[in-house]
């Protein structure tokens, strides 16, 4: 008999949970960040494989070059650059999805040990990155116009002092996963104004920037100070579809060169296949157009939200409205277990996502993350509802 409890790695020893997210028919999802399926491209993929593998099977089916087919780099070079800053296509390599380019940007800097800040809370999967590079993951607290830059900066005089300055600072300043939340220019300027001064440099991860409902954000930390100081994670995961798995990477030249052959080591290459159809999806401009119906469909998703979650009156619950993206980050009143309410509000037919997982240390910050990119509106205000009447028992009853 083989004894694996004794064979793991120390990083796979932790009890590694997923999502609660409902599969029931009765449970209404706004745990789980799935995009809303309608934003498909259904019809396309298939007629895009068929017509690819017509003009040249042969290559279609080959391996791809490690850092990804080339024309898709040269797109999202040009897409990402601006009148002052400008990205070369030898700065982007393409990554199976944002989640790949992260863990490669962990085996390019982490060694065990090494401090990596992130904002509180912050998105699961990053986390399980860092945690599994044996991080020393340090929290910087995150608010509504983006990171406390006095704690931030409190942190790095700390850690410059001690002789460990952070390998990176990791944010998600546009419309957070999981708060909704979006960095005002003023924060970006002082994050960037700081992470110059101790020179660290920042992975800003940007799935859901496109995603706007209202106006569109300030501009990206990879577009105020450029890739010699900002690594950026992407995909196309939320404006395509993420069973592509087509995300990218864009740093200097010298760092996407050597993160090639850390890609290499995680699969060889990605699928110059779906590449070439996310490629293709721009070309004809079905991205283009998705983004703008994405952008609406997302808004009355988050109308539906606030309009319901008005009519609660729970005291002592807030909810954010977000101008974009998937999430609303709902706060409970002092002292309430975000992770038990969790639970009780799946009873009551809704998932929802308790603060722990989104906390290095699991911490339990008495608030959920409600996603409204996959219900629909009525599904929202239903769910809305549930929660409601979730919260009065709850609250009544201190479960
Ligand atoms: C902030 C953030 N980064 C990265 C990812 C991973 O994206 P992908 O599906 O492209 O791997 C997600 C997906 O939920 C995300 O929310």
């Amino acid at each position: 008999m083989i004894r694996w409890n004794s064979l793991y790695a120390e990083r796979a020893r932790a009890d590694h949970k997923d999502l609660v997210s409902g599969t029931g028919r009765q449970v209404i999802n706004m745990s789980a960040g799935f995009p809303e399926p309608s934003l498909f491209p259904v019809e396309e993929v298939p007629r895009l494989i068929q017509s690819l593998a017509a003009e040249d099977g042969k290559a279609l089916l080959q391996y791809n070059p490690p850092a990804g087919y080339e024309p898709l780099r040269a797109w999202i070079a040009k897409h990402s650059s601006t009148q002052d800053t400008r990205i070369e296509t030898e700065q982007v390599l393409l990554t199976h999805g944002a989640q790949q380019g992260l863990d490669v940007v962990a085996k390019l800097l982490v060694e065990p040990g090494d401090c990596v800040l992130v904002e509180g809370p912050s998105f699961h999967g990053a986390l399980w990155v860092f945690q599994a590079a044996d991080a020393k993951i340090v929290t910087i607290p995150l608010e509504g116009e983006g990171m406390r830059l006095d704690v931030l900066e409190a942190r790095l005089s700390e850690l410059h002092e001690q002789g460990g300055l952070p390998k990176f600072i990791y944010t998600i300043p546009t419309f957070h996963n999981p708060t909704g939340y979006t960095a005002t220019l003023e924060r970006r300027l002082g994050l960037l104004e700081l992470a110059e001064r101790f020179g660290v440099p920042i992975v800003e991860d940007v799935p859901y920037n496109d995603l706007w409902y209202d106006a569109a954000p300030p501009p990206t930390l990879l577009e105020l100070a450029g890739p010699e100081r900002v690594i950026q994670v992407g995909t196309f995961s939320k404006t395509l579809c993420p069973a592509l798995r087509v995300g990218w990477m864009i740093g200097p030249a010298g760092l996407i060169q050597k993160a090639r052959h850390f890609k290499h080591i995680a699969d060889t290459c990605s699928s110059g296949i779906l590449q070439r159809v996310a490629y293709r999806l721009i070309q004809e401009g079905f991205w283009e157009h998705n983004v703008s119906r994405a952008r609406e469909l997302y808004r009355a998703k988050r109308d539906a939200l606030t309009e319901a979650f008005a009519t609660l009156n729970v005291p002592g619950v807030t909810c954010t409205v977000p101008s974009g993206g998937f999430f609303a980050w709902m706060k409970l009143p002092e002292g309430i277990s975000s992770q038990k309410f969790q639970q009780f509000a799946l009873e009551h037919g809704v998932s929802i996502a308790a603060s722990p997982m989104f906390f290095a240390d699991g911490k339990d910050a008495g608030a959920c993350r409600l996603t409204i990119s996959f219900p629909s509106p009525e599904q929202i205000r239903q769910g809305t509802a549930k929660l409601g009447e979730a919260m009065q028992r709850f609250f009544t009853h201190q479960y």
